[in-house]
């Protein structure tokens, strides 16, 4: 594919490019998909690979904690359906978690391409196999649509599944309050008041900040 005729840049703020496609459980509109909850949207290079059996298996045990907090989510491989379906019996045979989310068949990799979970060069750029370099993203979505976080990790390294979850709490918690959250937070440590919240507002919404420098202001969460 030329590189002119690449789509515009995803980044943080954009909306989601919408999409149909089949998937293991059945065709999906993504955004009618998503309706008011939040998605994690996350690629994978290959069916059948190893880092990915262990990525999915363990997104699959996880699934509860992201219903718990509004989260939907979706996978990707680039690989038909047929291969999916086969695949999934083998993550269980491996894992011991039955994938319940759908997973999107992009033999193509066009949405793949659309997401920009491809590598440097474009969906011709392939391994001596035929993997695509190198699709394992993860998009966090809103319910508004809105992309909220994208990393992308290379082929070898698998994903951490409890730093996708602890971005989804940090984005949530940030929404209902004015706050942001340091290095290394997970939820019940104090947060830091957000910088536009100043003077009598702040001490009013978060009576017990502890103001370390003016602009670094830590606080036990209110309500928490
Ligand atoms: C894996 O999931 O193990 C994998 C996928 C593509 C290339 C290398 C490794």
């Amino acid at each position: 594919m030329a590189s002119t005729d690449r789509p515009a840049p995803l980044r943080l703020g954009s909306i989601a490019p919408n999409f149909q496609a089949d998937t293991t459980n059945g065709p999906i509109d993504l955004h009618e998909y998503i309706g008011d909850q939040w998605l994690v949207f996350f690629s994978h290079p290959e069916d059948y690979t190893p880092v990915c059996t262990t990525e999915l298996g363990e997104f699959a045990r996880l699934e509860p904690e992201f219903t718990k907090r509004g989260v939907k989510l979706l996978g990707l491989s680039a690989n038909t359906l047929g291969s999916h379906e086969g695949w999934i019996k083998d993550i269980k045979d491996v894992t011991g978690s039955q994938v319940q989310f759908p997973i999107v068949a992009d033999k193509e990799r066009k949405i793949a391409y659309l997401y920009d979970m491809i590598d440097y060069q474009d969906t011709t750029n392939v391994d001596e196999k035929g993997i695509a370099f190198t699709i394992r993203s993860v998009f966090v979505i809103d319910p508004k649509k809105v992309i909220r976080t994208i990393l992308s990790y290379p082929a070898s390294t698998g994903r951490n599944s409890a730093e996708v979850l602890r971005i989804v709490d940090s984005l949530q918690t940030g929404d209902k309050n004015k706050i942001t959250t340091p290095v290394n937070w997970v939820p019940g440590d104090d947060v830091i008041v957000h910088p536009s919240v100043k003077g009598e507002e702040a001490t009013k919404l978060f009576p017990n900040l502890r103001a370390v420098k003016p602009y670094l202001r830590f606080t036990p969460l209110p309500n928490a």
